[in-house]
């Protein structure tokens, strides 16, 4: 019997590349998926590899659930998975409409997904999970107090949005009071929608998490070495890597997993952590999300090509938990992939697995 899926914002990156997960799962399981993406870009929702395609209106648009219920109702939808973290948010929000029409959902509470970082930041601090010593801007004036209080460089941002928003690297109150000002004055934040916080110039760590109803089901970890078009940037961060690396490392999965704690303790669902190390190595939180990273389906993908192992095939994995069904062959709890391997991408260029040993997979 074919599995009947709804999953929106598929046109993303991310969407994209579950979807792509999906069905390499479905080939080697012999399993049959009828897939329904939706996108609001009409452009991006070509590309996913799903059966029918539906553009939708924003998720912050009225009319967003009653289009997903309208696409539940026709194709007797069975489980829905909304991709990008503002549209999670949303239906998270309403996941009981969803459940009273028989439709499975494996998704965090929306309090979980694309918190503020000052929220984000003050949770973990209470349960003493290490973060950057920030100060958030009540006003200007709050500018030399946290060069006076936390030295310089430091690190401003913006608390919502993702991708790296609005933030940049500044030397002086001068520079930063700058920042601050053109944002506000173009109307893209308020003074008080920035924090500042210590710079910490070290490795930039990724880690992503599936969890059951509290238990771990599995992890792993990564450094990110690269960002597309970096020099184009002010900031130098553009959301997601080109490079990156596996990395098993303890303390690394301690400082996630525990951060993923601090912010549920019983995490349902796939949970992301951005680290960030200092110059002596230490790593700190810079956020904990109920959401997705872009490329966590894609490492899934790529292992999964290589080995022909369903194990590692996080989307797959996701969506049969999500089912309810037993999982016949459990992953590691952490380290799901081995050290020292490369995904490798660029706009145009494909998708290559690359290893320490100068072994070279194509996997797009
Ligand atoms: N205090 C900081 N110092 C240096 N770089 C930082 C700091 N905080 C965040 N970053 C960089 O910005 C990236 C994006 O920040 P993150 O906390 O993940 O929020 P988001 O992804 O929502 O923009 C991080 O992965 C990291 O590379
Ligand atoms: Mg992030």
């Amino acid at each position: 019997m074919k599995r009947r899926i709804l999953v929106t914002g598929s046109g993303g990156i991310g969407g994209v590349n579950f979807i792509r997960a999906l069905r390499e799962g479905e080939k080697l399981e012999n399993d049959e998926l009828f897939i329904v993406g939706t996108d609001f870009n009409s452009y991006h929702l070509q590309f996913p590899e799903v059966d029918i395609r539906y553009k939708t209106p924003r998720h912050n648009d009225p009319n967003f659930i009653k289009v997903l219920l309208d696409i539940v109702k026709k194709h007797k939808i069975e489980f829905l998975h909304p991709h990008p973290s503002v549209e999670a948010r949303v239906v998270s929000h309403k996941v009981k409409i969803f459940q009273r029409r028989g439709v499975k959902t494996y998704i965090p509470p929306p309090k979980d997904i694309a918190p503020d970082k000052l929220t984000i930041h003050t949770i973990l601090d209470k349960k003493g999970v290490t973060v950057p010593k920030t100060i958030h801007l009540e006003a200007l004036e709050d500018i030399d107090r946290a060069f006076n209080e936390l030295g310089s460089p430091l690190w401003i941002r913006a608390v919502t949005g993702a991708g790296g928003r609005l933030s940049l690297l500044v030397k002086t109150p001068k520079e930063a009071r700058y920042w601050v000002l053109l944002n506000y004055l173009q109307g893209r934040a308020k003074i008080r929608d920035f924090i500042i916080q210590e710079y910490l110039p070290g490795r930039d760590i990724a880690f992503d998490s599936l969890w059951f109803k509290g238990k771990l089901i599995t992890s792993y970890a990564r450094q990110r070495l690269e960002y597309p078009f970096k020099h184009i940037s002010l900031s130098g961060i553009t959301g997601t890597p080109t490079v990156a690396k596996i990395i098993n490392e303890s303390k690394i999965n301690r400082l996630g997993t525990n951060a993923v704690r601090a912010l549920n303790e019983e995490p349902h669902g796939f949970y992301s952590v951005d680290i960030k190390e200092d110059n002596s190595g230490k790593p700190y939180v810079t956020e904990v999300d109920g959401k997705w990273h872009t490329t966590a389906p894609l490492w899934g993908y790529a292992f999964t090509k290589i080995t022909s192992d369903n194990k590692y095939n996080l989307a797959y994995l996701y969506l049969k938990l999500g089912y309810g069904e037993e999982i016949k062959d459990y992953p590691p709890e952490y380290d799901l992939y081995p050290e020292g391997y490369y995904l490798v991408r660029q706009l145009d260029c494909g998708v290559l697995l690359v290893n320490e040993k100068g072994m070279k997979w194509r996997i797009l």
